[in-house]
């Protein structure tokens, strides 16, 4: 069966990253990410960039798209992202303190409130990659103009404009215990100590096989969901310097099947979005040169090991 049969019987999500143009465009895209996966998330188009490209003009068609084609397919929809340092416009980045506070609270009204009532979405990343990999707060303009304030605003904006919407902090490279995941982990705590609607955290999991599996993936996702919070894997890929061959395959295939048994063996993990589905569309080869096949099926859609890693942890295999 399905992916999704596999996972729902489990009580788990298994999603994926879609992309606005070959759902337009390829029954195939199509057909696969309908039948495989619970869940989607817009690669691109709840970006900022996408939602509101001008002060107060708002254009959601990209992401009315993935709504619609969510809704037709009986899957959920994970928002991303609202308040992230890349893939936002330069009018936000060069507004003054008391204006940019202002941007986000209204960009963070505008594009939760229009889907507050959409049954489909049930969940949004308020919050993108706020640290670095040493584990300081990320000296983006946003922390640049506001400190870290922006960060609880963030979530009270969210929580308001959509009091059912499950609110997350996303990051990378904090899959393993390291010094970002403990950072992200004391801010966490932090902020729920004090109130701040933070309901879940994701761990993206960009991996890649040259460079290892995380250490204690498991142990990590535990202590998270020991602070109350659930904890999901958003944007996994598992990413290798080309070309593919068997052994490689196998490898990245392992790595697959290693994650999901993280989440499967975490009661408060919520699921796996894998960050694409074939690897005719990664952006992996645009920001990795000489690096790719990061996804679970080829480039002409077909299944590969990691595919099957998946679907046989799911099921229990
Ligand atoms: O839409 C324009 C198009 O009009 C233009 O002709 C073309 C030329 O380069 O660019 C298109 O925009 C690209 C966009 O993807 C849509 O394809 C951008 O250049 C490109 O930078 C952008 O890349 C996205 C990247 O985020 C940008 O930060 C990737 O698709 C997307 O997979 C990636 O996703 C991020 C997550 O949001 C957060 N975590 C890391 C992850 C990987 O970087």
């Amino acid at each position: 069966a399905a992916l999704r049969v596999h996972a729902a019987a489990r009580a788990k999500f298994i999603g994926a990253a879609l992309a606005t143009g070959p759902l337009a465009n390829e029954s195939a895209y199509r057909g696969l990410a309908a039948a495989e996966f619970n869940q989607v998330t817009a690669e691109n188009a709840m970006k900022w960039d996408a939602t509101e490209p001008s002060q107060g003009q708002f254009t959601f068609g990209g992401a009315d798209a993935v709504v619609s084609f969510a809704t037709q397919n009986n899957q959920q929809v994970h928002g991303h992202t609202l308040v992230w340092h890349n893939q936002t416009p330069g009018w936000v980045q060069g507004l003054g303190a008391s204006a940019m506070r202002a941007a986000l609270q209204n960009h963070i009204s505008q594009v939760v409130g229009r889907y507050a009532a959409n049954p489909a979405v049930v969940s949004w990343d308020v919050v993108n990659e706020v640290f670095d990999d040493n584990g300081t707060l990320r000296t983006s303009f946003w922390y640049n103009t506001l400190g870290q304030s922006y960060i609880a605003d963030a979530f009270r904006a969210a929580r308001a404009a959509d009091p059912d919407a499950r609110l997350c902090i996303n990051d990378y490279n904090t899959e393993g215990i390291n010094a970002k995941s403990t950072a992200l982990y004391n801010l966490v705590r932090s902020l729920r100590q004090d109130g701040v609607p933070v309901d879940c955290v994701g761990f993206q999991s960009h991996l890649a096989i040259q460079y290892g599996f995380p250490s204690q993936l498991q142990q990590n996702l535990q202590r998270f969901a020991d602070l109350g919070v659930q904890v999901r894997i958003t944007e996994l890929d598992v990413r290798m310097v080309m070309p593919r061959d068997a052994g490689k395959d196998a490898t990245q295939a392992a790595y697959y099947r290693d994650v999901v048994n993280a989440c499967l063996a975490v009661t408060a993990c919520a699921g796996i979005t894998i960050w694409g589905f074939t690897d005719k569309y990664s952006w992996v080869p645009d920001t990795f040169s000489g690096q790719g096949a990061a996804l679970i099926y080829n480039d002409s859609y077909q299944a590969k090991p990691a595919y099957t890693a998946v679907h046989d942890a799911l099921a229990g295999g």
